[in-house]
């Protein structure tokens, strides 16, 4: 792999491989391996966006790989003094980084890496578009827990418009299959949605109803350009997942969330507490997943 921007540039069968690998690089449920594997390969970090679970589980998996890591600050930077995203990656390339991992607010990736092919890339999220390592995540913990992960009946509740972790998890979807996807949220969320290709509700239990795996979403109130039509009290009373809503689920859901999870809003707080959420696990094999991805571009 030379580059991880786009989920959809990966087959069924090379997300089969970064999961297996993912898998090897635990040694048990938690833990990871510590191995200096890589120690001849510097990986950069170039974040425009805040980040706790991206930057620094990809922060862990390079340091477990026995590779160096360096974190750019964009706020330490010559971008803020007017220089381009173009000169300041110009920069980065020519001082040995062989892996620049970035976050930004719109879709840049494709074309930084035409223009610096000798540099690899890696999308740890970019606008509302994509964050393919996320997907990749979350497919190991569905992987983990289920015994039929590419058949599963799926929910995903909240700002779907806004989410570049729904857009790269219903792609990840496409290929490596689904039973049934429904989508939920608000409709002024959720208008990308609302078409013949996709199972849209505006009730959250009827988009519970039997599912499987529900992933909620956060409302990204940062992308937000203008005030909600409802009060934020309906919005908790219409679309945040609690214990009664799941009563409607399939007896062993698997609930997942990305982070940073609004508690009090899209979850309630006691479902922290319940086995079938995932939360942690995602986080967990947040490491191992990135871990896979950085010794296969090291390699390739
Ligand atoms: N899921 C996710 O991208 O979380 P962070 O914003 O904390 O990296």
């Amino acid at each position: 792999m030379q580059n991880l921007i786009d989920i959809s540039a990966l087959d069924k069968q090379e997300i089969s491989k970064l999961l297996k690998l993912a898998t090897q690089f635990k040694t048990d449920q938690n833990n990871f391996i510590h191995d200096d594997i890589y120690p001849d390969k510097t990986v950069g970090s170039l974040f425009f966006e805040p980040s706790t679970r991206t930057k620094l589980s990809f922060q862990v998996a390079t340091k477990n790989l026995g590779a160096r890591f360096i974190d750019i600050h964009y706020s330490e930077t010559s971008l803020q003094k007017g220089e381009s995203i173009e000169d300041t990656i110009e920069a980065i390339s020519l001082m040995g980084i062989d892996v620049l991992i970035i976050r930004h607010q719109d879709e840049v990736l494709k074309d930084l890496a035409i223009q610096f092919p000798n540099i690899k890339f890696i999308n740890a999220g970019e606008g509302t578009s994509s964050h393919p390592t996320q997907a990749l995540t979350d497919y190991m913990t569905m992987s983990e827990f289920s015994t039929n992960p590419d058949n599963l009946d799926i929910s995903i509740v909240g700002d779907l418009d806004h989410s570049r972790v729904a857009a790269s998890f219903i792609a990840l979807l496409k290929i490596v299959g689904f039973k049934r996807l429904r989508l939920a949220g608000l409709p002024e969320l959720c208008k990308n949605y609302q078409n013949n290709n996709f199972e849209y509700f505006d009730n959250l239990n009827e988009a519970l109803r039997d599912s499987e795996l529900i992933m909620a979403l956060r409302i990204q109130n940062e992308r937000l350009n203008k005030e909600l039509s409802i009060k934020h009290t309906e919005y908790i009373s219409r679309y945040q997942i609690t214990l009664d809503s799941l009563r409607f689920a399939n007896k062993d859901f698997l609930l997942f969330h990305p982070g940073p999870v609004n508690w009090g809003i899209e979850l309630e707080k006691t479902i922290a507490n319940i086995k079938n959420c995932k939360i942690t696990n995602q986080v967990i094999n947040g490491v191992a997943i990135r871990m896979a991805i950085l010794s296969n571009i090291f390699s390739s």
